[in-house]
């Protein structure tokens, strides 16, 4: 703005121009102190008027409300460029479309353990758990391994501690779980126990180093191998489907006596075999067995009193089978891609 000719106007000028670089609060403290009534700058200098001439009163009557003008529209001025002003409204571009939202689920494998838990749940079984790093004794010595078992090798089990002593491992399996249970109170004791165990194996197919189980374990008296079968198979059939066919192999663990290997008709080729059974018709669901009576001496519990039987199986093979899966590395390799298409699918035949 040009100069006015009156001193007292033409001192606050410098001021308007400065306007432009007020943020919010200088604004409103600047406005104030131009344009206050009371105290402001241009409205001291305003009253003054009253005591001029008239023909002077009228020209600086004139240039003071020119001025006030001049002002008015800085302030006017500033006050919308404040709001347009804001940096994440000069820096983003609002028309771009958003970022695909990342939509987490669980894990297929994750979901396979949440729902066979339930049905043992229902079954009135609670859920325990224990460590993953195990001494040898829990691991091995209370489940009835003979001191010379070949599970025990350096080639299946990761050791943590080396030369004498007892040693400490990665557990290879959540049947020392059993025993920890066993040991926290008297029977009868029914859980299942989720969790990961480790061994030295090799990263291929059908094996993974780390990968989870569900173990379970009734103990109770008068407890027998009938209980077991009828447990078992009607975990098979609410799993896998109302009419799916089981079958009890004869088989070996050192903590069962009987031991039994549960086989479920194979979900692909419903028993008429394909590659995914290798032509047998069956799958092989889990390992199970009447829990050997040293292994419960060896938790303290009088064995003539008590039986019961233990089982433990593993969620991801049963993913797989599930989900006809062909390599566990698809399951474990964390590829997004792949587990995307299983979130939240149902997956039943
Ligand atoms: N611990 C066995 C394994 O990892 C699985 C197993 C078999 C657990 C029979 C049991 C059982 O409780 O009774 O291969």
């Amino acid at each position: 703005m040009n100069p006015t000719g009156y001193p007292e106007l033409d001192a606050l000028l410098p001021r308007l121009d400065a306007i432009a670089t007020l943020d919010r609060d200088g604004l409103e403290a600047e406005r104030i102190a131009v344009l206050g009534r009371k105290q402001g700058a241009l409205t001291a200098t305003m009253k003054a008027l009253a005591t001029l001439p008239p023909e002077e009163r009228k020209r600086f009557g004139a240039e003071s409300n020119r001025v006030k003008a001049a002002f008015e529209e800085a302030f006017a001025a500033r006050e919308a460029a404040l709001v347009t002003d804001v940096p994440t409204y000069r820096s983003t571009d609002l028309t771009m479309p958003g970022r695909g939202r990342w939509i987490g689920a669980l894990h297929p494998v994750t979901l396979v353990l949440e729902e066979m838990v339930a049905i043992f749940r229902e079954l009135g079984f609670a859920v325990a758990v224990g460590p993953e790093v195990e001494t040898e004794w829990y691991n091995f010595g209370a489940l009835n391994f003979p001191a010379d078992h070949p599970a025990m090798d350096m080639h299946d089990t990761l050791y943590l501690t080396q030369g004498p002593g007892e040693k400490v491992l990665m557990r290879t399996h959540t049947s020392p779980v059993q025993i920890r249970v066993m040991q926290s109170g008297p029977p009868p004791y029914r859980v299942v126990v989720p969790g990961m165990v480790y061994r030295n194996d090799a990263w291929d197919a059908s094996h993974a180093p780390a990968f989870l189980q569900l173990e379970g374990l009734a103990i109770d008296e008068g407890i027998g191998f009938i209980d077991l079968k009828a447990t078992l198979s009607h975990f098979a059939r609410r799993f896998f489907g109302p009419r799916t066919k089981v079958r009890l192999r004869p088989s070996y663990f050192p903590f069962t006596e009987p031991s039994a290997e549960l086989d479920v008709e194979c979900r692909i080729c419903y028993g008429s075999g394909c590659p995914a059974c290798k032509q047998t018709g069956w799958m092989e669901l889990l390992g199970c067995g009447m829990v050997h009576p040293n292994v419960l001496t060896n938790c303290g519990i009088d064995a003539e009193r008590y039986t019961g039987w233990a089982f433990g199986m593993g969620p991801g093979r049963t993913a797989q089978q599930r989900y006809g899966i062909p390599d566990i590395r698809l399951l474990y390799g964390g590829d997004m891609r792949f587990l995307r298409q299983l979130a939240g699918r149902e997956g039943r035949p």
